[in-house]
Order: C-alpha cells, then structure tokens, then sequence
C-alpha cells in the first residue's frame, strides 16, 4: 500500500461503507502498522483494500485484520477471498499461528463472509468495554 493509496482509501471509504467510517482508517495503520497493508485495482481503479497488522502478546503471534473493504460495484467476485488469501500467506510466512478480525453484530455481510472463508467465531459480551459485544473471528494457520 503506498500512501496514494492510503489517501484514495480515506477518500472513498465511507462510500463504501454507507456511512461514517473514515476515522477506522487511522494513520497509524499505514504510518505504523503498514508493512502488511495490501491494496488491489483493477486497472486505475482501486477495487479494495485490507488494513491489518502482525501482533506479538505472551508469545503468540497473530495476524489481525483491522478493516478490510470492496468498492461496492466489485462486490461477491472473490476480491475480498483473494485480499485475505494474500494477507494469511504473509501472517504464516511470518510464523503466525492464527489470524484475527472483529466485527459488531449487526454487520451480517463481514459475518457471512468471515464464515464462508471458514473461521471461527465466538460472541463476547465485554470484549470492546462493558455492554460493547463484539464478534470475535478467528483462524488457526496451518504448517508453514
Ligand atoms: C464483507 C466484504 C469485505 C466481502 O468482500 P467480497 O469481495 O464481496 O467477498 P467475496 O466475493 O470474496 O466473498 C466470499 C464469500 O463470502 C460470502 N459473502 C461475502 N459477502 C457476502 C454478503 N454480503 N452476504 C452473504 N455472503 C457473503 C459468500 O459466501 C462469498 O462467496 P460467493 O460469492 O461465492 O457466495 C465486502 O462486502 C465489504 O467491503 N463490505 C463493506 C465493508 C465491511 O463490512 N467490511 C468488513 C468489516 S471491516
């Protein structure tokens, strides 16, 4: 992801989402966090984009996507399949035992399409602060 990209996805992310979101793509994803950030177009155009991160904690490592997004008219075509297929190639090149996402409740199209992938999710009460239910998603990677 280069930072015309970054600042194309700040440009057209709430058209994407319907609505405010733009303050999810915070800087520090690209500044910081951004050496696994993967963008795809389609020809000039920019088609979708997944920002996400290798984290360490008590030793275990896990590949965490942050936000990942498909320009609304690319939508159900596999961008989003192959956006993650990239993204866990490089979390196990890395030596992650497992890859991360949350989603809130009512978001049934991240849902759906976190579960046609395969992985596995847990409902938890408290897990963005008391009475903040999130949907935690995860997958175990395989050998490396
Ligand atoms: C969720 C999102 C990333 C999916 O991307 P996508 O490129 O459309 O997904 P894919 O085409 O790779 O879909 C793979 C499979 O997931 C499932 N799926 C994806 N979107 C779905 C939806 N809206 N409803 C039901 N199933 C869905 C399907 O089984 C699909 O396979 P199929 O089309 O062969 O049936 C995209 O809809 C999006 O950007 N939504 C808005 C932003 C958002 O909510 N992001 C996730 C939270 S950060």
């Amino acid at each position: 992801m280069t930072k015309a990209d970054f600042d194309q996805i700040v440009e057209v992310i709430d058209h994407w989402w319907g609505g405010p979101i733009s303050t999810f793509a915070h800087p520090i994803f690209f500044y910081e966090l951004g050496e696994e950030a993967l963008v795809m177009h389609d020809g000039d155009t920019l088609i979708g984009f997944l920002l996400g991160f290798i984290s360490t904690q008590e030793g275990r490592t896990t590949g965490y996507v942050h936000l990942v997004g498909i320009h609304p008219d690319y939508r159900r075509q596999g961008v989003g399949r192959l956006l993650y297929r990239h993204f866990s190639d490089a979390c196990n090149k890395a030596g992650c035992a497992r890859i991360k996402a949350i989603s809130t409740l009512g978001n049934e199209g991240s849902i759906r399409f976190h579960l046609a992938l395969g992985w596995r999710v847990q409902e938890i009460d408290d897990y963005a602060g008391p009475n903040r239910r999130r949907l935690v998603f995860t997958c175990e990677l395989l050998r490396r």
